[in-house]
């Protein structure tokens, strides 16, 4: 089973756009990918789901990761890294089953220059400490507020030729 995670909590992101499109993607290659946001984390994760807490709204969440082999992490870049709401999801997970031996693919998107390159890498030593074997192919799309049109599809054809290979290598991995 394939989860793409969208990796901010931040309302009306990029990072969701780009994850449903890849959701979408996916679908038209007929593969069916669950999505979740962060958005939808617990509001009080902090207080009810760390150091063996658990309440009944993460148990669903970590189900669904338990139940994933592969995932599909959109990442944008926050302070020249990835936002700490991922580290924290990532710490209330189940350790160390929950990503173990699994693999994900990653793709940092910024406003800025850089494409989120340094908090993929960040983000890649996480992956690496749990297990998590991650896609060589990793893709960093810069300048993110000028790719979609108003129906989130995708303008530039670079993006399109690079995210097509990395879905098709995702589908392979
Ligand atoms: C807390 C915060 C920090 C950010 N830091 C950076 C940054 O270091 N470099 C950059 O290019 N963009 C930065 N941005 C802009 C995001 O890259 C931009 O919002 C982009 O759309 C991806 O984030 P989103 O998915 O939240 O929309 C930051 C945004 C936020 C909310």
């Amino acid at each position: 089973m394939i989860t793409i995670i969208a990796s901010t909590n931040r309302p009306g992101s990029s990072t969701l756009k780009m994850a449903k499109y890849y959701q979408e993607q996916l679908q038209e290659k007929g593969v069916e990918a669950n999505l979740l946001s962060l958005e939808n984390l617990p509001p009080n994760l902090l207080q009810t789901d760390l150091y063996g807490k658990r309440s009944p709204e993460f148990s669903e969440i970590q189900k669904l990761i338990t139940d994933t082999d592969k995932f599909l992490f959109i990442i944008p870049e926050y302070n020249g890294s990835y936002p700490g709401v991922l580290k924290v999801f990532i710490d209330a997970c189940d350790f160390p089953e929950s990503f173990y031996d699994k693999k994900a693919a990653l793709v940092g998107v910024s406003s800025g220059k850089y494409g989120n390159i340094r908090g993929i890498d960040h983000f890649t030593g996480v992956c690496h400490y749990v297990h998590l074997n991650v896609m060589p192919l990793k893709l960093h799309i810069s300048a993110i507020h000028k790719e979609f049109d108003k129906n989130g599809q995708l303008l530039h054809a670079d993006t399109l030729k690079f995210t097509d290979e990395q879905i098709d290598k995702f589908i392979k991995f």
